[in-house]
């Protein structure tokens, strides 16, 4: 869907009349937010980002904290918040919750229009005081990773400790609530499949570590074998670690 992707990194400040969408779809504001909205019956509900209610707010309070796989996995520790660059930010969930916990995040994406809706997304919870401090570790960036991650990192000021990288896979998700979501959302962003190139280009840039997220059972991207597995109940994390992040 290369239409939809943006070619240079730019730092995100969407004109959404001006993001080229596939037939059918649309970004519409409201009072509630941006959102992306295509039939019903065949997407399913409008999509966009929320990070003040919901379930990231759920998650917030109730997710487990640094138990959790991501936060492990990314090595938030006891006195450990790494500097964490998210170059698949999606509609930032993973990020959100690394960021909730401490961490500065910087997100990069590459579909225009996803990022225009995180960025929507990042503007409402900055306004929150639930969420204020924690948008405050967020920063976006609307580029290629696979192409131009040292200077989309250059340019956010940015130390690459660690690099959390979630391509999408085929067929993961199961429930056809989920499926309806995914087809909004799969109709963007397409198959990542220059996954490996991406995974060259973390493993390159990042100072301590990447980490990728896979579905359990899925083999690992393309490339050098990773380190150490962390698994979960449906999906799996794959570290390549260059040096500890404890000093
Ligand atoms: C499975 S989703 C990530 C979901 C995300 N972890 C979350 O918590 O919401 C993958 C996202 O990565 C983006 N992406 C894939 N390859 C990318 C690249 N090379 N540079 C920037 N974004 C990329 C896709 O456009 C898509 O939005």
């Amino acid at each position: 869907m290369s239409f939809v992707k943006s070619p240079v990194e730019t730092k995100v400040e969407s004109d959404v009349e001006c993001i080229a969408l596939p037939d059918g779809l649309r970004l519409v504001q409201s009072d509630d937010g941006l959102a992306l909205v295509g039939d019903e019956k065949r997407y399913g509900k409008p999509l966009s980002v929320d990070f003040v209610a919901g379930k990231a707010a759920h998650r917030r309070r109730f997710g487990g904290g640094r138990g959790q796989l991501v936060a492990k996995a990314c090595g938030l520790a006891k006195g450990v918040s790494p500097s964490i660059v998210d170059a698949t930010a999606g509609l930032g969930r993973d990020a959100f919750v690394l960021a909730s916990l401490g961490a500065q995040v910087l997100l990069i994406e590459r579909v225009a229009a996803i990022a225009a809706l995180l960025e929507d997304g990042l503007k409402r919870a900055s306004r929150h005081s639930d969420t204020a401090d924690i948008a405050a570790r967020m920063t976006l960036r609307n580029g290629d990773a696979a192409q131009s991650l040292a200077a989309l990192v250059a340019s956010a000021h940015f130390a690459p400790q660690v690099i959390h990288l979630d391509p999408m896979f085929p067929h993961r998700e199961k429930s056809a609530l989920v499926k309806k979501e995914m087809r909004l959302f799969r109709e963007l962003a397409g198959d990542d499949d220059d996954a490996p190139r991406l995974l060259e280009a973390a493993l390159d840039v990042a100072t301590h570590r990447v980490v990728v997220k896979r579905p359990r059972k899925a083999p690992p991207i393309e490339g050098p074998a990773p380190q150490h597995t962390l698994e979960g109940k449906t999906s799996r994390y794959d570290l390549y670690v260059h040096r500890s992040l404890v000093r």
